[in-house]
C-alpha cells in the first residue's frame, strides 16, 4: 500500500513528538536536577523548590553545551555544572556569576519544554502544541482504589514492542510461565476490540496460575485501554470481585529504547495484600518480559505481511492499524 511504512521507526514520524510521555515518578525529582531522553531528546528534569511543579528543559547549556542534569539546585536555581551559570523554573537566565552586574546575552536562557504532573508522575511533550492531554485515570482520585506506585524500568526495545506485549494475551502462558502462566492452559477466548476516539478497547480472559502471593489457577477478565500512542490502562477483575488496574505510562526513549512507569491501583487493602508483595511480583514480571523483548530484532514489523498472524493476534493487528493511520496523518486521537 502506498504511504504505507513496513517498519515503524519513532524519529520519522514527528506526529509522535505531539503526545505527554512520562518521565518520572514526582516523588523522585527532589533536590537534585534528573537526565531523561524522549524521542531521542535530551531533557533535563528539576524540581525548582520543594513545593513547586518540575520544570524540564534541553539537556544541553546554551553556553558550552554542558548536560545540565550534572549540575545542582541552589536558592531555587538549576545552576550549570561547568562555568555555574544559573536559571529559575521558567528558563530565564538569574545569574552568570564570573560578573554578576553584566547583561546577560540573549540566547543564555534554556529551552524549555511543555511539563506538568498528573497522577503521581512528571510528563512532558517535547511540541507546543499536544494533540490531547495526560490520559484520564479518574480511578487515581477514587477512595474506592489504593495506589501503589511501581518502578520505573528501561527496556532496550522500542515502545511499540513493549506497548504490544502489553495487549498480547498469548504470550502470559509461556512468558509467564514461572509465576503466573502455564504453558499447560495456553487456550484463550477471542477478544472484543472496538475503536475508540482515545485508541482503542480490548475485552478478554486469561488463564492465569495465581495472584500475587497466591495459589492456584483462576481466570482474569481483562478491559484494556489503548490511549494513543504508547499508553495502556489494564483493568482486571478476578472472580472474587478484585479490581487490579495496571497504568502503563510508556516513553519512547529512541528508536531502539523506551522506559515503563507503572503504577497499580487496587480495589483491595494493605492488610490483605501488601504493597511489597505487588511490587516483587510485578518486578518479576517485568523482568520476564524484558528478557523476552530485549531478544527480538531491534525494528518494529508494521505491515502485516511481515510476521504471521493467528486468530490470538487479534489486539496486536488492531493496534497496529491504528498506528498506522496515526503516522499517516489518517487518523487522530481525541480525548
Ligand atoms: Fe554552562 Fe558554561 S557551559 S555555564
Ligand atoms: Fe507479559
Amino acid at each position: 500500500m502506498e504511504g504505507y511504512p513496513e517498519h515503524l521507526v519513532i524519529s520519522e514520524h514527528p506526529v509522535l513528538r505531539r503526545f505527554w510521555y512520562a518521565v518520572c515518578f514526582a516523588r523522585d525529582v527532589t533536590d537534585a536536577p534528573v537526565a531523561r531522553t524522549v524521542l531521542g531528546t535530551r531533557l533535563v528534569v528539576w524540581r525548582p523548590t520543594p513545593g513547586s511543579p518540575a520544570s524540564a528543559a534541553h539537556d544541553l547549556c546554551a553556553h558550552r553545551d554542558a548536560p545540565l542534569s550534572r549540575g545542582w539546585i541552589r536558592d531555587c536555581h538549576l545552576v550549570c555544572p561547568y562555568h555555574g551559570w544559573e536559571w529559575d523554573g521558567a528558563g530565564r537566565t538569574r545569574r552568570i556569576p564570573q560578573f554578576p552586574d553584566a547583561p546577560h546575552p540573549t540566547k543564555s536562557g534554556l529551552t524549555m519544554v511543555l511539563s506538568q504532573e498528573r497522577y503521581g508522575l512528571v510528563w512532558v511533550c517535547l511540541d507546543a502544541d499536544p494533540i490531547a492531554g495526560v490520559p484520564p485515570l479518574p480511578e487515581y482520585d477514587d477512595p474506592r482504589w489504593r495506589v501503589v506506585p511501581e518502578y520505573r524500568w528501561d527496556f532496550a526495545c522500542t515502545a511499540m514492542h513493549l506497548l504490544e506485549n502489553n495487549f498480547d494475551p498469548g504470550h502470559v502462558a509461556f512468558v509467564h510461565r514461572n509465576t503466573f502462566g502455564n504453558p499447560d492452559r495456553p487456550e484463550l477466548t477471542d477478544t472484543v476490540v472496538t475503536r475508540e476516539p482515545y485508541g482503542l478497547r480490548t475485552t478478554g480472559q486469561v488463564p492465569v496460575e495465581s495472584r500475587p502471593g497466591e495459589l492456584g489457577a483462576t481466570v482474569r477478565t481483562t478491559v484494556s485501554k489503548l490511549y494513543a500512542p504508547f499508553h495502556g490502562h489494564i483493568h482486571i477483575t478476578y472472580p472474587d470481585g478484585l479490581e487490579h488496574l495496571m497504568v502503563k505510562a510508556i516513553t519512547p526513549v529512541d528508536d531502539e529504547h523506551c522506559m515503563l512507569l507503572q503504577t497499580v491501583l487496587r480495589t483491595d487493602g494493605e492488610a490483605e495484600r501488601p504493597a511489597a508483595d505487588i511490587l516483587a511480583f510485578d518486578e518479576k514480571v517485568e523482568d520476564e518480559d524484558r528478557d523476552l523483548l530485549e531478544s527480538l530484532p531491534a525494528r518494529f514489523p508494521l505491515a502485516p505481511h511481515l510476521n504471521a498472524h493467528a486468530r490470538a493476534d487479534r489486539n496486536s493487528l488492531a493496534i497496529r492499524r491504528l498506528w498506522l493511520e496515526l503516522v499517516t496523518g489518517r487518523w487522530t486521537p481525541t480525548w
